[in-house]
């Protein structure tokens, strides 16, 4: 049967999202119900929506390019045109992971997408996999692996750091595993795990590294070769200010020659790389494999293009000094990292204790109700115990910077947490 226009179709022709879904969503997530139904017609009649700061650990704004090229016409998905932008997209991605490796692609989706896309077609039946677990995309990783049929083994990091290479090395030579898993930037945590001398004991045991780099590419430095890593996955809606649906993903030609050594299929078609490879030119000609996200990839091509007008190494710094300028801030207002050990702090999202007596809460709503700013909470295992902030991409500059502060100076102070 029909089902009715009045209850499906109306809240959203007649100008505003009100709306069962909206509503329940809305107090799901502890957002005041008022902000989601004030989304009307904006004056060019298409859909308006709040515009806020985020400052949590992602998505980070967008950059106003990347958002424009989003509008564009839309091309078909084998058209030569857009098959042009996949191929630059792709030099893109090289630039930023610096690697000449031919095997360079956007999964279409996010993280998890390109999470899935290199466990499921490096992970075969038996083979061990060694997760290193510093918060939980390292736990999510080894649930993956496990369902692809790995033999996963675990190595814990204390909470708020990360594992030494003494650590790394001892059970590498230990267990000898197919794969290596390590997140370089873990947002739950806010921690930064060195991938520094790892390649030489990689090889000797025959190890593929795999690296998540969904919240550092482009913040923090990354050698694809030089290190040696042959897998990596990341996001774009973070370091590269984008809006969240493309993973970019890299293959080394060891982790290819696994790959295609393989003995059964992956166990899945929509992220097969050798289906994606060949939409993507990994083989010569190429193959509808599935319709791209059109307006998405023009996005990251525009994202590709800001990396290159910046520069790798300046965006690098760029994070970094901003991340410096917000620990002088917060750090004046008596707030202290989670992450004690300054080598292990990640730059791009930044886990901040919450102090004694302090309504988190209270504070993270007082900073997006005043100045639409999002400041996040834990999570996983830093639930309840942290802020997080992201010092990503666009967002990654000294205003942003200070307004996080002020906001912080502000709800403490509504707490009585400081003097005036
Ligand atoms: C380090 C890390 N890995 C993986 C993911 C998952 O990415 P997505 O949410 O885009 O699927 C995230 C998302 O925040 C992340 O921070």
């Amino acid at each position: 049967m029909m089902r009715s226009v009045s209850r499906v179709l109306a809240p959203l022709v007649n100008g505003a999202t009100r709306g069962f879904a909206a509503e329940t969503f809305a107090a799901r997530a502890g957002e005041p119900v008022q902000a989601i139904n004030e989304t009307n017609r904006g004056p060019s009649g298409i859909i308006n929506v709040p515009t806020r700061l985020l400052m949590g650990p992602g998505p980070a704004n967008a950059h106003p390019r990347v958002l424009a090229a989003q509008t564009l016409p839309l091309l078909g998905h084998m058209h030569p045109p857009f098959l042009k932008i996949m191929d630059e997209i792709q030099g893109g991605l090289r630039y930023l992971m610096q690697t000449d490796s031919k095997y360079t692609l956007m999964v279409s989706g996010t993280g998890h997408a390109g999470m899935e896309a290199c466990i499921a077609n490096l992970v075969e039946p038996g083979d061990k996999v060694m997760v290193g677990v510093s918060g939980i995309w390292g736990e999510r990783v080894a649930d993956m692996s496990r369902r692809f049929r790995g033999n996963v083994i675990e190595l814990q990091a204390q909470l708020g750091s990360t594992l030494s290479y003494t650590t790394l090395k001892e059970n590498l030579l230990q267990h000898k595993p197919a794969v290596l898993f390590l997140c370089q930037g873990e947002s739950s945590t806010g921690t930064h795990q060195s991938l520094a001398g790892l390649s030489e004991i990689c090889k000797q045991t025959n190890t593929l590294l795999l690296v998540d780099t969904v919240c550092s590419l482009g913040g923090v430095p990354l050698f694809a070769d030089a290190w040696c890593v042959d897998a990596i996955y990341s996001g774009s809606q973070k370091c590269l200010s984008g809006p969240p649906g493309a993973a970019p993903l890299f293959f080394s030609q060891k982790a290819m020659d696994k790959m295609q050594r393989r003995k059964e299929v992956p166990a899945t078609y929509n992220l097969d790389l050798n289906l994606i490879g060949d939409y993507w030119g990994w083989f010569g000609k190429r193959f509808y494999h599935h319709t791209g996200p059109v307006s998405t990839f023009y996005a990251m091509r525009e994202a590709m293009a800001l990396v290159a007008e910046e520069g790798l190494e300046n965006m690098w710094r760029r994070h970094n000094e901003m991340h410096h300028q917000l620990w002088d801030g917060l750090k004046s207002l008596g707030l202290q990292p989670f992450v004690e050990n300054d080598a292990d702090r990640l730059s791009t999202v930044n886990t901040i204790k919450v102090p004694e007596g302090v309504d988190a809460m209270a504070l993270i709503k007082n900073a997006m109700d005043k100045y639409d700013l999002e400041i996040a909470g834990g999570l996983g295992p830093t639930a309840g115990k942290v802020f997080r902030i992201g010092v990503m991409g666009f967002n990654a500059k000294p205003q942003n910077m200070a307004l996080v502060v002020e906001a912080f100076k502000d709800g403490l102070k509504q707490q009585g947490k400081l003097k005036a």
